[in-house]
């Protein structure tokens, strides 16, 4: 008797998944950016322009798609001009936010976008809004991707790009009802329609313009900001593409210390994430029923609390076998959504929250997250098609109320040649078989592959010194050509299984 059952429900397709909800996110915080992806030519540590050539080319391998910067809260506290010409004249700074360290503004608009070519990635701009100007985002627009004769133009020529850099997103403030300006909603919109009168189209595509949603599924601001946006000026209606919001799943254990119910308790955390999809794109349908306005996540992940030894303000954490499977389980949710999202950016790439890479000095480390990520590839740009799973639930207490964790999760895409399945066993100590239904006979054989990591250590991680000990194995072929549809797949796991036609 198989444990779980998974329909596969071929002919419902949901939508394409737009690779973008693969995207990330690096802040200037702690050593996300000095010393993550960038240490300047000078260093020993092998890099091509600053720019850390092992970062670069990890990313590239799993194909990152978009990223965000410069903030984070550090958005509405920069100003792009210090980060353009020579090195020499660049201002030094306080970074109010993230423990008042100085950044030497070394790291600015001309090194972001090479490193963006270098990883392959489109770059998604946060503009400030809480403690700028009109007049600076819109400069920073014309700066950035104006093809013509213009003074802003030239000095982007005369610091070595005269290629216009034809940046797209533009994020209109980052998280304006706290840290980019402590804004109530409606006083947000009002910025919101300021600023966005001044940004122009001057790129070889439209500019995106994201503007500032709630924080988690605050269902008031986003309620507020759109109707000031879309009805509280009219005749005028603002331009405006997207609408973010920030999901973090909260406390749990720390990063490496967690019992079996911390374990739960963070798996049904970061789940919520589904409902704040459905109940924030709900409301958003009633305002803009087309879908003209994309659902946008561009800050999500686990944050634990500050590791011991390390600068607080630095936000720096581990990443283990727990955090992959927050990680399989949130996009899962992205994927049997993908017509409801149109970005989503992971907090953050390197060596903050939830990163995908962790360094110290001239070593790298790929966390587990990283290997969700490189797991899941073939989901983007696929069509995602229904998944329906029966399988037994977890109870689980959290101060004292009951909730209910499925113990299976599944997502589904389909490229025309090759059905891709992503199933996540949160039973930290139950392997599961399962029935896989719904497949035609065209399909014959399963090829998987899945994270690994030392038999039932659920807080197996990498370090600098053992750096493979969570890694993806690729597991024995099984012929589904015998009518036989069962797998089996581990406690604690994430398993991609690929069908081909
Ligand atoms: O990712 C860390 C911080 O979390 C970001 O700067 C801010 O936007 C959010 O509160």
């Amino acid at each position: 008797m198989p444990d779980a059952k998974i329909d596969i429900l071929l002919d419902e397709q949901i939508g394409t998944i737009n690779p973008n909800l693969y995207g990330h996110f690096m802040e200037h915080l702690g050593a996300c950016v000095d010393q993550g992806c960038w240490v300047g030519p000078n260093s020993k540590i092998p890099n091509t322009n600053g720019i850390r050539d092992d970062v670069a080319a990890a990313l590239n391998k799993i194909s990152a798609p978009v990223i965000r910067w410069p903030g984070g809260c550090f958005a509405d506290d920069y100003h792009w001009r210090d980060g353009i010409g020579p090195e020499s004249e660049r201002p030094d700074r306080i970074n109010i936010h993230w423990g008042n360290v100085i950044d030497d503004n070394h790291f600015g608009t001309h090194e972001f976008i090479e490193f963006c070519n270098r990883v392959g990635a489109k770059p998604y701009f946060s503009g400030n809004v809480g403690s700028g100007s009109p007049q600076e985002m819109r400069d920073w627009v014309e700066y950035c991707n104006f093809s013509g004769n213009s003074t802003l133009a030239r000095e982007r020529t005369a610091n070595g790009s005269k290629e216009p850099f034809g940046v797209k997103y533009w994020g209109v403030g980052n998280e304006n009802w706290g840290c980019g300006g402590n804004f109530t909603p409606e006083d947000y919109a009002t910025e919101y329609r300021r600023f966005s009168t001044y940004l122009r189209d001057w790129g070889s595509e439209p500019n995106y313009l994201i503007a500032c949603g709630p924080n988690g599924n605050d269902l008031d601001w986003t309620r507020r900001v759109l109707d000031k946006i879309l009805n509280g000026f009219k005749p005028f209606v603002p331009p405006i593409h997207g609408l973010s919001a920030h999901y973090y799943c909260g406390t749990a254990g720390t990063d490496l210390v967690y019992s079996t119910d911390q374990w739960y308790e963070l798996l049904w955390k970061a789940i919520q994430m589904e409902q704040l999809v459905v109940e924030q794109r709900e409301l958003m349908d009633e305002y803009d029923p087309e879908r003209k306005i994309g659902l946008v996540v561009d800050e999500w992940g686990t944050w634990h609390p500050p590791t011991p030894g390390r600068n607080s303000a630095f936000l720096w954490q581990q990443n283990t076998v727990r955090d992959a499977l927050v990680a399989a389980l949130t996009l899962n949710i992205f994927n049997n959504h993908a017509d409801k999202l149109v970005m989503a950016n992971i907090a953050q790439t390197i060596n903050v929250l939830q990163s995908l890479l962790l360094t110290e000095a001239d070593k790298m480390v790929k966390t587990p997250t990283y290997h969700i990520y490189d797991l899941y590839q073939p989901h983007k740009g696929a069509e995602a098609v229904q998944s329906v799973v029966e399988c037994a639930s977890i109870s689980i207490n959290i101060g004292g109320e009951y909730y209910s964790l499925p113990s299976l999760s599944c997502s589904a895409s389909d490229t025309g040649d090759t059905l891709t399945l992503t199933i996540v066993n949160c039973s930290h100590d139950s392997p599961q078989m399962i029935e896989i239904r719904g497949l035609t006979s065209n399909f014959t054989s399963v090829l998987g592959e899945a994270l690994h990591y030392p038999y039932g250590d659920i807080h197996s991680h990498n370090t600098f010194d053992s750096a493979d000990n969570v890694h993806l194995k690729t597991l024995p072929e099984t012929d589904f050509s015998s009518g036989s549809n069962v797998y089996q797949v581990s406690a604690a796991s994430v398993t991609r299984l690929t069908f081909t036609r």
